[in-house]
């Protein structure tokens, strides 16, 4: 019997699951979205009881979801992870016009969970705006509630990325769409250590987002069924 690693951390296996090691906690949360559906924080609904390993689903096909059910392999399922692992920076940019904080994107690692905006303005319009405290004050809220990472700024050229203090723990999320709730991404937080299928170390930098693009399998574009991985905190 494969005895229980005491060290956190999760490993991908190759075409199947995520394997949680060290206990991590598991919760849902879900989105807390406006009347106009503009998602504003998220809830905690929700704290699973695990063992001290599980298997996470990676393939979308589960029925137990965010658990692996085992049917990722009467589908065939291709988890190859191909998506590109080069760090963030390489292809971060910083929106022009900010004042007071620089506010820098890398849009490989969007996964559209829309906390970055509202229905009258973008980020990129806010932070023109961001010569007023308010209007800063709301940038860095959205950035520090968006999950995937693909949002980091810094109060000024040279210093470090400010990442907000999350736990060490897995997040299942539920997004809440025009037409009801989803299964959304798994949110990673607090600098869990990910290994690849191929026993290679994710990537990480101030905010393990490279990570999430590594570990997206073949389908990372936002199909029906696609699970994903958001890696956040990684300090
Ligand atoms: S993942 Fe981040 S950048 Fe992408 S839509 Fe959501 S909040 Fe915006
Ligand atoms: S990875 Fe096993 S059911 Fe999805």
């Amino acid at each position: 019997m494969e005895k229980p690693a005491a060290e956190k951390k999760i490993v991908v296996l190759k075409n199947g699951p995520f394997m949680v090691y060290g206990g991590i906690p598991l919760v849902r949360k879900i989105q807390i979205v406006s009347e106009k559906g503009e998602p504003l924080t998220w809830k905690k609904v929700e704290t699973y009881q695990t063992g001290a390993m599980y298997r996470l689903c990676r393939c979308g096909l589960s029925k137990r979801r965010p658990f692996c059910d085992g049917s990722h392999v009467d589908s065939g399922f291709d988890g190859t992870e191909t998506a590109d692992s080069a760090p963030t920076t390489a292809r971060e940019q910083t929106f022009p016009g900010c004042m007071h904080l620089l506010v820098k994107h890398d849009d490989y690692l969007c996964m559209e969970s829309g906390f970055c905006g509202t229905r009258w303005s973008t980020m990129q319009q806010l932070v023109q705006l961001t010569d007023d405290g308010g209007v800063r004050g709301q940038v860095i809220g959205m950035i520090e509630r968006c999950p995937s990472g693909s949002l980091t700024y810094a109060m000024a050229e040279g210093e470090p990325d400010i990442e907000p203090d999350l736990p060490v723990q897995i997040a299942a999320t539920t997004d809440i769409l025009s037409e009801g709730p989803v299964e959304g991404a798994l949110w990673v937080s607090g600098g869990i250590p990910v290994e690849r299928a191929d026993g290679r170390a994710v990537q990480r930098g101030q905010r393990s987002v490279p990570g999430a693009a590594e570990l997206r399998g073949p389908d990372a574009d936002g199909e029906a069924g696609e699970a994903e991985v958001t890696m956040d905190n990684q300090q």
